[in-house]
């Protein structure tokens, strides 16, 4: 259970922040204290979300935003300024992911994924920037195995996280002088997530990904909170433009194993 830190008088911003990954990393942020802002795109999403996480006592805030609209993203940390003061970590983790083969993703389907990812990510650094804890404030982009091992059926989530964990490295190096660390934490197969849920959708699939894993388990979302709350801390205040797996080994060489086997059962081989 994430709960070892203290981050009590922290605000913390978690882009996508409204399910799955992200909604634990909210969930791991609010247990320690902090005042925490969610945004993402469906109100629904982010009531919920909200509603959710006041839960441990504390200051929470959501906001129902698409990351691929920068006014609306400039205008969402405004706000958390104005209302909370400035942002000492800020997770930015929304993304869109389908499995499908190059030639099954049209030029749209290719450009949604990047919107998501990439340019959200831009977007999210970009204009939280202004509004960061400086020096002190921690960055974390929510990336994937897909950023370094080319994996079948996700051409488009390879080249859009490719380019997140770029950003990362590149941010680390402009704003370090600022007192700004960025990092990026790659998960692996996390149980029960959307993501695996579009990645693995039948018990052959998910069998798949677990023998793809060397530590032969799925991951969970704490493990990944856990890895956000160390990055965040006084632990970790010398580490920055790290691309961090968190993934039992997967990243080693099994992400991409999966990607084949996928490929082989959904055009019917296996
Ligand atoms: N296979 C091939 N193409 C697909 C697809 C699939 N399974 N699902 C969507 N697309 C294509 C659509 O056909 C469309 O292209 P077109 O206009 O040429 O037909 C394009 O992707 C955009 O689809 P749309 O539904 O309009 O986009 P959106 O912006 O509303 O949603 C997605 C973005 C497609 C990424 C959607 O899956 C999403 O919102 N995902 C968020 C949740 C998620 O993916 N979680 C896991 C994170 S790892
Ligand atoms: P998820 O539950 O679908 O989380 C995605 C979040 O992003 C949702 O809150 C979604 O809410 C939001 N979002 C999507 N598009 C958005 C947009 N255009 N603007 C604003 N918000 C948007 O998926 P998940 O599986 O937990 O994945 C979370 C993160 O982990 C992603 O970055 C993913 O790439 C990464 N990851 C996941 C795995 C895994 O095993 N699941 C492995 C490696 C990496 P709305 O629908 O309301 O917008």
């Amino acid at each position: 259970m994430a709960s070892s830190f203290d981050f009590t008088g922290k605000n913390v911003f978690v882009a996508g922040g409204t399910s799955g990954i992200n909604l634990g990393i909210a969930h791991a942020f609010a247990r320690a204290g902090a005042t925490v802002s969610v945004a993402s795109r469906s109100p629904e999403k982010v009531t919920a979300a909200v509603e959710a996480l006041q839960a441990h006592g504390g200051k929470v805030v959501g906001h129902a935003l698409d990351v691929r609209e920068y006014a609306a993203v400039e205008q969402a940390f405004k706000a958390t300024q104005a209302t909370f003061g400035s942002i000492d970590v800020l997770i930015s983790g929304a993304a869109g992911n389908f499995p499908a083969p190059a030639l099954g993703i049209s030029p749209n389907g290719f450009k949604s994924v990047v919107d998501i990812d990439l340019m959200g990510t831009f977007h999210v650094l970009r204009a939280a920037f202004p509004y960061l804890t400086k020096p002190g404030a921690c960055l974390v982009n929510i990336s994937a195995p897909q950023a370094f091992l080319p994996m079948e059926f996700q051409m488009h989530v390879c080249a859009a996280k490719a380019g997140v964990d770029m950003i990362t490295r590149v941010a680390a190096l402009e704003w370090g002088p600022a007192g700004v660390r960025v990092n990026s934490v790659v998960p692996g197969p996390i149980d029960n997530t959307e993501g695996m849920r579009r990645l693995a959708p039948t018990p052959a699939a998910n069998q798949l990904a677990i023998d793809s894993v060397p530590l032969k388990t799925l991951g969970t979302v704490d493990n990944i909170a856990d890895a956000c709350l160390w990055l965040a801390s006084p632990m970790a205040s010398y580490v920055s433009g790290v691309i961090l797996p968190v993934d039992g080994g997967w990243s080693l060489g099994g992400a991409s194993s999966l990607g084949r086997g996928l490929a082989e059962l959904m055009s019917g081989k296996k």
